[in-house]
C-alpha cells in the first residue's frame, strides 16, 4: 500500500523532493495555507482518508518555504477517530519514503505543567506514550527500521536546541517539557491531569507521540511544538471546550508561524 500511495504522489509532484515534513495540529493549518504550491486532498490519495475533525482540512500540502522543500499534513489522522494506530502512523512512512529527514510534528495540548499559559508554545522534549498501544506492533519492516528501536532521543536533542535559540533570536517566548499522550476523545479528568503531573508530564494531548515513535524508528530526525491551548482540567477552574481549544490556537498561529518558518530555515 505504501509504495502505491508513495508513487501516487510522486506523479503528482513531479520532482519536487521534501526534505521536512511538517504535521499542522488543530488551529495551527494557516501554514499551509500561505505557502501552497501543490495541494492534495486526503480523499484523492491511496491509502488516505478524509480528516473528520473541525479544525483539520484534510491535505498534503507541498511548498517551498526559505530555500526548503517541505511537505505538510494539514490536519492529522488521531487514532480517537476510530482509525487503527498503524493508519495514524501511514503518512509518517509515506514521508519518509519520499525522501524526508526531519519531521515537525505539531499538536494543540493541555498545560499540566502550572507555570504554562494558554497559547503558550512548549518544545517537547519527550514523550510518554499513555495511549496503551504503540504503532510498532506487527510485522516488523527491516528496511525501515529495528524490531526493538531505541527511544531514548525521540526529539533531537540538538534541534530542541536549536528552536530553544531560534525562538530567543526572533522574540518567540517557549516553554519545554514533557507530553503526555493518551487517547482522548474525553479530556482528561482533574485526577487523570493529577497522574500525568506525577509521571512526569508537562502537557497532554492526542497525538503526536505515535508519529513520533515512528519517525524515531525510520531514523528521522524529529521537532515536537505544543500549543498549549488551555489549562488541562483540575489545573484552572475554567471547563474545556474544543471552541476554547481552537480560539486559543487562533491566538498563538502568528508566533508559532514565525517560528517555524526560522526554524526551517536553519534545518
Ligand atoms: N487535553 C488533551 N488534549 C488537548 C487538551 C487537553 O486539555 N487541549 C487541547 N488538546
Amino acid at each position: 500500500m505504501i509504495e502505491e500511495t508513495v508513487e501516487y504522489i510522486k506523479s503528482k509532484i513531479g520532482n519536487f523532493k521534501p526534505q521536512i515534513g511538517i504535521i499542522l495540529g488543530s488551529g495551527l493549518g494557516e501554514l499551509a495555507d500561505e505557502y501552497c504550491e501543490t495541494a492534495l486532498n486526503y480523499s484523492d490519495i491511496e491509502g488516505f482518508e478524509a480528516s473528520t475533525i473541525s479544525g483539520h482540512k484534510g491535505r498534503l500540502v507541498f511548498a517551498n518555504i526559505n530555500g526548503k522543500n517541505v511537505v505538510m499534513m494539514q490536519g492529522r489522522y488521531h487514532f480517537y477517530e476510530g482509525h487503527s494506530i498503524q493508519k495514524v502512523v501511514f503518512p509518517i512512512k509515506v514521508m519518509k519514503k519520499l525522501g524526508v529527514e526531519t519531521v515537525i510534528l505539531t499538536n494543540a495540548a493541555g498545560g499540566v505543567n502550572p507555570a504554562f499559559n494558554p497559547s503558550d508554545l512548549m518544545i517537547i522534549t519527550d514523550h510518554i506514550n499513555f495511549m496503551g498501544v504503540n504503532p510498532l506492533i506487527g510485522e516488523n519492516d527491516d528496511n525501515m527500521g529495528l524490531r526493538f528501536p531505541d527511544m531514548s532521543e525521540v526529539y533531537t536533542p540538538e534541534y530542541v536546541e536549536l528552536v530553544k535559540k531560534v525562538g530567543d533570536s526572533i522574540g518567540v517566548d517557549l516553554q519545554e517539557g514533557v507530553y503526555m499522550a493518551l487517547t482522548g476523545p474525553s479530556y482528561e479528568t482533574p485526577a487523570e491531569v493529577k497522574m500525568a503531573r506525577v509521571l512526569g508530564a508537562d502537557a497532554v494531548g492526542m497525538s503526536t507521540a505515535p508519529e513520533a515513535i515512528v519517525a524515531a524508528w525510520a531514523g528521522m530526525k524529529v521537532i515536537g511544538i505544543s500549543c498549549i491551548c488551555n489549562s488541562a482540567a483540575g489545573v484552572s477552574t475554567v471547563g474545556l471546550s474544543h471552541e476554547d481549544v481552537i480560539h486559543a490556537a487562533n491566538v498563538a498561529k502568528n508566533r508559532f508561524k514565525k517560528l517555524v518558518t526560522e526554524v526551517i530555515s536553519k534545518l
